[in-house]
């Protein structure tokens, strides 16, 4: 069996866990010629986000073993389907964490594909990443700005695309409050999207050198939240609170810090379901909402923002073969900030 691109039957070499909970291990599939608007990318490097953890152990209910994580994946086109006509052979594109849609219904036609009832997450319904190529549909990878180093590209995918998707549709502009809770490969993208786009930044962190750090990437204002502790409120209200945290806290105290038509916008995935009384929001009627990723309109609109205004993910460099070790860091809160897998 050939294990280059070609016309026939390939075989993929991929990293899997095999039971919920599980390393990762070597795995090897098959994968057919692309067809219609499919596309074959040879991965060259891969970031690793806390939803690939979640996903692993079975979190959300979802998850089908062997399974091959990675969804912020780098790499360079090496084959395509006969409709491709967008991309071409030796482009240099990513993918995240959405495979395709159905790009039929509203949500699809208004761009929000990410909603769409339809829509298949890369590690879902498929093998993701951890392996020398990926197969996807072409309309979901997305050629990525020259001035983007493909090392740090990956963590936009993802990470990057949540954040910035997020904080728009939370109501974004510039001149404006923002809060972000949890610096870790979300949230560290976020204190950039939102500082380099004109606003004033608090943080909110269990880790003390995030604090100092989070600082140098702009933030005005960072406040130490030890584990069950009553958070200090920030000097301002804020506009926008953006939480990454995939734990479940008193979300009470920081409805408080909200200004008046505040928004508390949820992209981490806590594990418990909110338990939040109506006053403090009825009162300054505060909203609560959550965001998944972002459409292939906005995700093109971040990668250039990220290009044009510096935002570059900070990232942490390992081999695929150290992929074991690069995880357990990720669920030690230890990767500063991101981690990323080189795979060729
Ligand atoms: N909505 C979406 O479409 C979407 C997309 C991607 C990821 N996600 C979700 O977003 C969440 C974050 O992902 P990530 O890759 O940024 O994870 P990450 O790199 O592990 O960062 C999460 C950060 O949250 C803070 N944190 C973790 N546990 C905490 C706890 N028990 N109490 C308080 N703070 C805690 C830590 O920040 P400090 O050290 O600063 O406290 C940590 O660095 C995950 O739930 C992931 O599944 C959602
Ligand atoms: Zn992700
Ligand atoms: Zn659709």
């Amino acid at each position: 069996m050939a294990n280059k691109p070609g016309n026939t039957t390939m075989q993929i070499k991929a990293l899997a866990v095999k039971k919920t909970g599980g390393l990762l291990e070597e795995y090897k599939f098959d994968v057919e010629p692309p067809k219609v608007h499919e596309c074959l990318i040879k991965v060259l490097t891969c970031g690793i986000c806390h939803s690939d953890l979640h996903m692993i152990d079975n979190d959300w209910g979802q998850s089908k073993y062997p399974l091959v994580p990675g969804h912020e994946v780098i790499g360079e086109v090496a084959e395509i389907g006969p409709q491709v006509t967008h991309l071409k052979v030796g482009d240099r594109v990513g993918v995240g964490w959405q495979r395709s849609s159905c790009l039929q219904c509203r949500d699809c036609l208004r761009g929000n594909e990410n909603l769409c009832d339809e829509n298949q997450g890369l590690i879902v319904t498929g093998p993701g990443g951890f392996a020398d190529y990926l197969m996807v549909d072409s309309r979901f990878a997305f050629p990525i700005p020259k001035g983007i180093d493909s090392k740090i590209a990956g963590p936009l995918l993802c990470g990057g695309i949540t954040v910035y998707a997020g904080l728009r549709n939370a109501g974004m502009s510039s001149g404006q409050e923002i809060g972000i809770l949890g610096i870790g490969g979300l949230g560290h993208m976020a204190v950039q999207f939102a500082k380099k786009l004109g606003n004033r930044v608090t943080v909110f962190t269990t880790s003390q050198d995030k604090a100092e750090f989070a600082q140098k990437m702009g933030a005005d204002e960072a406040i130490v939240v030890g584990k069950g502790e009553i958070p200090q409120a920030p000097s301002n209200k804020l506009d926008i609170l953006l939480s990454t945290v995939p734990a479940a806290l008193d979300w009470v105290p920081y409805i408080d810090f909200l200004d008046s038509d505040g928004a508390l916008a949820f992209v981490g995935v806590p594990d418990a379901p909110l338990s939040i009384p109506l006053f403090p929001l009825l009162t300054k009627r505060r909203r609560i909402m959550a965001s998944p990723i972002g459409g292939r309109a906005m995700i093109n609109e971040m990668l250039s923002i990220a290009e044009k205004f510096g935002i570059e993910p900070i990232v942490e460099v390992f081999a695929i073969a150290q992929a074991n070790e690069a995880m357990q860091k990720v669920r030690d809160n230890q990767v500063r900030y991101r981690a990323v897998l080189t795979v060729s």
